[in-house]
C-alpha cells in the first residue's frame, strides 16, 4: 500500500459520529506493529501527551489525536485512564475542536484540579479563512461523572508582543504569592524561542499577560519553544521545553529537541536563573513534548511521559494508517544536577515469564516485544545488538566505549530504515562507567535505561520477522522476561 496524500479538507474533516471510524479502527488492529503495553492511538495519529493528572485514585492522561490517519490534521484530546500507570483504558474523546476559537484544533495543554472538576487548559488553534492563525487559551471542565463542559469563551487570546506561535499552556499555582501562573511556549517577532507568562488570582478568570520569561543566557536558543513547563522536584526548579529550529551536537540532523535546564525560578521577577546548561531529556531518536503529572509538585519525584515520536517525521506504520505512541511513564528525580529517569517499580507486574537468553541465542525462542531485558555489563567496552538475524547480523547497535564513556545507538543496521535524513546515530557521554542496561521492548519500540536512569535512549524500531535475535559481548549478565500485553485497544470514542 502506498502512503496517502492528504488534502487540507481531509486532514481537517470534522468528526461527526464515532461510527465513521469503525472501519479504520478494524483495519489498524491488523497492523503487526501495534504496541502491547504502551498508550497508542485508537485510530490515526497520536502526538503529545496532555493533561496528565492524578485524581481520586485515578490517573488521567490525554493525547493529541488526529482521528483520520497518520497525518497531523484536526487535533482532538483523547482520554485514557489508569489506576496504576501500567494498565490503561480507553476513556473516549474528551476535547472536540467544535467552536470558533478552536476551529482548527484543540492543541496541547495541561490539567489542574479545580473545586468541582478537573480543569483542562489547552490552545484553541483558530484559523481564519485566509489560514491566519489566532491561538486562544481555552478551558474544558471534566466532572467526576464524566460530564464535559467547555467554557464559553477563552480565558485569554494571543498577545501582540509575540508572533502567532503561542501555545501549550502549563498551569501551576504558587503558594507563596497565592497566584496561578500559565507558562506558554512562544516565538518572538524576530523568530526567537521563549516562554510567556500569564497570571491570575482565580483559576478560571481575571487572567492577564505578565511578561516574557527571562532566562539569562538563553535569549537566542532555537526559534520556538514548544510544550514548556516549570517543575519543582525536591527543591529544584526545572524548565522543561522543546526548542525548535536548533541543531545540537550528537543529535544528527534533527532540529526539534526536548530538554531541560535546572535552576531557580523567581515568580516575582519572572526570571528563571539557570544553573548549568541545556540537557537533552532523552538521547534516543523518538521522544518529544514530555509532560509531568500536574499535582505531584514539591515531592521528591515527578512522573513524566512523552510522545515517542518527533515532528516532521514519518514512520513505517503510516502505511497502516496509524502513527505514534507514548513512552512508558517514568519516575523523574534530580541527582547531581541532572534529571534521572527510571521505570516505575510497578512495571515489574508485567513480567509473565522469565526467558532463558540461550533459548533466544539458539533460535528456540524469538526476541520480540513485549519483553524486558536486564544486562550487567561488567568492566570495559560493551556491545549489544538487538533484532539481529539468527546469525547475529544487522540489528540495532548499542555500543559503549569505556575510554570516552560514549554510549552510541545506531539504527542503520535494521532492515526497515526510516527518517534516514535525520541521521541514524545518536551518542551521549555518560556520567559514570557503564554498569547496567535495562531495556523495555515493545512490538515497535525500545526504551533503554542506562545505569539506573543516568541516561535514557528511546526509539521506535520496526523489526521484520527475520530480526528475532540478539548478540552481546561475552560475559555479560543477562535476564529476560516476556511481558504481558495490556495495551489500550477498546473502541471507545464518545
Ligand atoms: C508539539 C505540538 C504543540 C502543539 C501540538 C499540536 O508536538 O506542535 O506545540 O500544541 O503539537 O498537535
Amino acid at each position: 500500500m502506498s502512503i496517502k496524500e492528504w488534502t487540507k479538507e481531509e486532514r481537517y474533516r470534522e468528526l461527526k459520529d464515532p461510527s465513521e471510524l469503525k472501519d479504520l479502527y478494524e483495519r489498524i488492529q491488523k497492523s503487526i506493529y501495534r504496541q502491547k503495553y504502551h498508550i497508542q492511538p485508537i485510530t490515526g495519529l497520536l502526538n503529545d501527551p496532555n493533561g496528565f493528572v492524578y485524581h481520586d485514585g485515578c490517573w488521567h492522561l490525554f493525547y493529541q489525536w488526529c482521528p483520520w490517519g497518520a497525518v497531523h490534521g484536526l487535533k482532538h484530546w483523547y482520554h485514557t485512564t489508569s489506576k496504576d500507570l501500567v494498565n490503561w483504558t480507553n476513556a473516549g474523546l474528551c476535547i472536540k475542536p467544535d467552536t470558533e476559537y478552536d476551529n482548527k484544533g484543540a492543541y496541547s495543554g495541561s490539567a489542574f484540579l479545580g473545586d468541582d472538576s478537573i480543569c483542562l487548559f489547552y490552545t484553541g488553534n483558530h484559523r481564519d479563512p485566509d489560514w491566519k492563525r489566532v491561538p486562544y487559551t481555552c478551558v474544558v471542565k471534566m466532572f467526576d461523572d464524566g460530564r464535559i463542559e467547555k467554557l464559553e469563551r477563552p480565558i485569554f487570546g494571543p498577545t501582540d508582543k509575540m508572533s502567532d506561535d503561542q501555545r501549550d499552556p502549563k498551569i501551576l499555582y504558587n503558594e507563596e504569592l497565592k497566584k496561578y501562573f500559565i507558562v506558554i511556549g512562544a516565538r518572538t517577532h524576530d523568530k526567537k524561542g521563549c516562554c510567556i507568562i500569564y497570571e491570575s488570582d482565580n483559576l478560571l478568570k481575571g487572567w492577564k499577560y505578565a511578561g516574557q520569561l527571562k532566562v539569562p543566557g538563553f535569549e537566542d536558543f532555537g526559534g520556538m519553544w514548544e510544550c514548556p513547563s516549570i517543575e519543582r522536584i525536591n527543591g529544584n526548579d526545572i524548565l522543561i521545553f522543546c526548542p525548535q529550529y536548533l541543531k545540537l551536537e550528537r543529535r544528527g540532523n534533527v532540529t526539534n529537541h526536548n530538554g531541560y535546564i535546572i535552576g531557580n525560578m523567581d515568580w516575582e521577577t519572572l526570571t528563571f536563573m539557570p544553573e548549568g546548561h541545556f540537557h537533552v531529556l532523552d538521547f534516543g531518536f523518538d521522544s518529544y513534548a514530555a509532560e509531568c503529572a500536574a499535582n505531584l509538585e514539591g515531592e521528591e519525584r515527578a512522573v513524566l511521559v512523552a510522545w515517542m515520536g518527533l515532528p516532521d517525521s514519518s514512520y513505517p506504520t503510516d502505511e497502516d494508517e496509524w502513527s505514534g505512541c507514548l513512552t512508558l511513564p517514568r519516575e523523574l528525580r534530580v541527582r547531581n544536577r541532572r534529571l534521572i529517569q527510571t521505570p516505575l517499580p510497578q512495571l515489574a507486574e508485567l513480567r509473565e515469564v522469565e526467558v532463558d537468553a540461550e533459548d533466544i541465542l539458539s533460535g528456540r525462542e524469538k526476541l520480540a516485544g513485549p519483553m524486558e531485558m536486564l544486562f550487567e555489563t561488567g568492566d570495559g567496552d560493551f556491545e549489544l545488538k538487538l533484532f539481529t538475524d539468527e546469525q547475529g547480523n544487522g540489528g540495532l547497535s548499542l555500543k559503549y566505549n569505556d575510554e570516552e564513556r560514549m554510549f552510541t545507538v545506531d539504527r542503520s543496521g535494521l532492515s526497515q530504515r526510516f527518517n534516514i535524513e535525520q541521521g541514524e546515530v545518536r551518542m551521549h557521554e555518560i556520567d559514570s562507567p557503564l554498569r547496567t542496561l535495562r531495556i523495555y521492548l515493545d512490538t515497535s519500540s525500545v526504551e533503554i535505561f542506562v545505569n539506573d536512569g543516568d541516561a535514557v535512549f528511546t526509539s521506535r524500531v520496526f523489526p521484520t520477522d527475520r530480526e528475532i535475535s540478539f548478540k552481546v559481548t561475552e560475559g555479560a549478565g543477562i535476564k529476560i522476561w516476556r511481558l504481558k500485553s495490556v495495551s489500550n485497544t477498546d473502541f471507545v470514542v464518545t
